[in-house]
């Protein structure tokens, strides 16, 4: 269904934005914008913006970038057609039909909901009159209560053959509707059609704006489906859905729990004992716009599987295809039931503790991922050790987020760390010895030995004056100290060289000739390069830098700079260095660009704003990265 650009215009001009997000997120004015906590990440001050006159919102801590149609979309888990029909609706316009052919479509929907409807309304009938009557008996072994029963709108399919299509065409419903709907079958050979579902137990499922599209149906009777679906019809994917999601989303928000569990009556059991907040998939693995639906709601909703070993493997499928999708902020815990139980049997043979208990004592992902590769594995030899960390690293390449790739990969390397690490001694002094997280040894000053690999921005030396400046300046002396006293060095990093950003116009003069002396084969000899500034303004100050960063005055520098480093030394460490660099050049473009997008939110800010961000989530991956070290 396309909607035309002008009515969507108009409709965005209509709906008041600070009002729509107002409804949701306490807003406070500040200047022409609006701010308040953000829906789409936990945090604590606010960071989430609105403006109005642009129509645009925007979060500073996580990025959500939208207007009022994303904002529907986002915060209810709408379709764009849906949200655009919601905020129509509100706003009194009415959504033109571009086609007939699409109306005929959108009309032939809305029937399929109505019918959906009455067959739901049918069945629970069903089961409150006479014919219900072994089932409401098995209702009540399985100890639901009647308010239960009827907040889940339970029925029953009565097991004659025909009995719903023969009352329902009675209605004045067709054939055909029940047949979409998926409530009749058709067999293929052009017999009568006949009721899908038929002495079962029927459980209604909605869609995240509560409508009915489809049922799941529990046998009563010796059928072969222990549980039988709906088929997919034009208003049920169930990929897209979630059992119980519309009644869960507000209970997930406010106690920010969400728990997914295998089964419907595991939903049930779980809200009747005071639990509101479980959703279940339809008998199918989660789908990642499951996972989405569920991000929406909470940071780090928890998947709940059996105790056994088919159990755990559901739980590391889902573990493992989570990891593209994972974000800064988002992520998965783990509850592993008892076995033998699921949380139903649980809840109801050792009440509601028995489940929060389990809840509180859930996995994070990253401790679940650890535990797959290590369990069961023998990690003796170092070829076994080295296995591992091979598969650790594979695990870390499946994250598609920058910045959740680097945290995942010094996770783990910190945790083989201290898997295999001597109880005490040398790595547990060096752990204790001033090194942080990133691998940065606070202690290191120039001479007392080697810097760890990928440390962060040279700390400043004594001579080159302090603050971050001078930090700056001193790495790019560095940079260009090491290229000159390692003449082959260029030909091995000349890439970089070209990408360098230099403050210093001086230090830019010696880059772009020692580029020009390599691209033009001439060996990089001092002697030469110095005669390349005599007769230029610059001679003077090039000159006497080149003698500062070749003379006996580098022993002060990092040891990349001197001539009698190896040059697989120099190559290693000169990348590292330069990745920093690069990385502090792109964070200061970020933030530039980010106040900017804050002083002016345009589409346009917004792009640059988030192209940086990507540049900088790659830059951060590789100077910190997990890949090659
Ligand atoms: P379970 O077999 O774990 O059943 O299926 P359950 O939820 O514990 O049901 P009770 O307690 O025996 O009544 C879990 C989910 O898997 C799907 C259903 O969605 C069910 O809720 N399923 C199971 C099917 O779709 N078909 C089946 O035949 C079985
Ligand atoms: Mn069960």
């Amino acid at each position: 269904m396309a909607i035309p650009e002008h009515f969507l215009a108009e409709l965005r001009s209509r709906v008041g934005l600070v009002e729509l997000v107002g409804r949701r997120v306490k807003l406070t004015r500040r200047g022409r914008e609006h701010t308040g906590l953000c829906p789409f990440h936990n945090e604590k001050t606010p960071s989430f913006t609105v403006n109005e006159d642009k129509g645009f919102y925007h979060c500073f801590g996580c990025s959500a970038h939208g207007g009022a149609i994303d904002f529907v979309i986002n915060t209810e888990g709408l379709s764009f057609p849906e949200a655009v029909e919601r905020l129509a609706g509100e706003a009194g316009m009415e959504v033109p039909q571009s086609a007939p052919r699409d109306r005929e479509a959108e009309e032939r929907r809305k029937n399929l909901y109505d019918v959906m409807q009455i067959a739901a309304d049918w069945f629970e009938g069903q089961l409150a009159g006479l014919a219900g009557d072994g089932a409401r008996q098995y209702i009540e072994g399985r100890g639901l209560e009647a308010a239960t029963v009827k907040r889940f709108h339970l029925g029953y399919a009565p097991v004659r053959r025909d009995l719903m299509k023969q009352t329902l065409l009675a209605r004045g419903l067709e054939e055909a509707q029940l047949i979409e709907a998926g409530l009749l079958i058709a067999p293929e050979d052009g017999g009568d059609s006949y009721d899908r579902f038929r002495n079962r137990l029927m459980f209604p499922i909605t869609d995240a704006r509560d409508r009915v599209v489809a049922f799941g149906g529990r046998a009563l009777g010796e059928q072969r489906a222990k549980y039988l679906n709906s088929p997919e019809t034009p208003i049920f994917h169930k990929g897209d859905l979630l059992y119980n999601l519309a009644n869960a989303r507000q209970p997930a928000r406010d106690d920010d729990t969400l728990v997914v569990v295998e089964g419907y009556m595991d939903v049930i059991a779980l809200d009747q004992a005071g639990l509101p907040f479980a959703v279940a998939p339809l008998g199918t693995a989660l789908t990642e716009n499951q996972m989405a639906g569920l991000w929406r709601l909470v940071a780090e909703p928890a998947l709940c599987f059996d105790g056994d070993a088919a159990g755990q493997r559901a739980a590391h499928r889902a573990a493992e295809r989570a990891l593209p999708l994972l974000q800064p902020g988002h992520s998965l815990k783990f509850i592993a039931l008892p076995a033998g139980e699921d949380p139903d049997s649980l809840v109801r043979a050792k009440g509601t503790a028995a489940f929060t208990d389990l809840l509180a004592a859930a996995v994070p992902l990253s401790e679940t991922l650890w535990r797959m590769q290590v369990e069961g594995k023998n990690l003796e030899t170092p070829e076994q050790r080295a296995g591992l960390r091979k598969d650790l690293r594979a695990v870390v390449g499946e994250i598609a987020d920058g910045t959740v790739r680097t945290y995942y990969g010094d996770h783990f390397k910190d945790r083989l760390e201290k898997a295999f690490a001597p109880s005490q001694g040398r790595r547990q002094s060096r752990a204790e010895g001033g090194f942080n997280r990133a691998g940065y040894n606070r202690n290191w000053r120039p001479g007392s030995g080697r810097r760890p690999l990928y440390a962060p921005p040279i700390p400043a030396h004594r001579g080159l004056g302090q603050g971050r400046d001078a930090d700056t300046s001193s790495r790019e002396r560095l940079l260009i100290a090491a290229l000159l006293n390692h003449p082959d060095l260029i030909h091995e990093v000349f890439e970089e060289v070209g990408e360098l950003r230099l403050s210093s116009p001086a230090l830019d003069n010696i880059r772009t000739v020692i580029i020009e002396k390599a691209t033009s084969g001439v060996p990089l000899d001092l002697e030469g390069l110095r005669n390349n500034f005599l007769s230029g303004g610059m001679a003077d100050a090039a000159t006497r830098l080149i003698a500062e960063l070749t003379g006996p005055g580098i022993a002060h520098l990092d040891p990349l700079a001197r001539p009698d480093t190896t040059l697989a030394r120099a190559i290693k460490d000169w990348t590292s260095v330069f990745r920093w660099h690069r990385l502090e050049d792109l964070r200061r473009d970020l933030k530039a660009a980010e106040d900017d997008l804050g002083r002016d939110m345009t589409d346009e800010k917004q792009t640059r704003f988030l192209a940086l961000k990507e540049a900088v989530d790659v830059a951060t991956a590789e100077a910190v990265g997990f890949d090659d070290t």
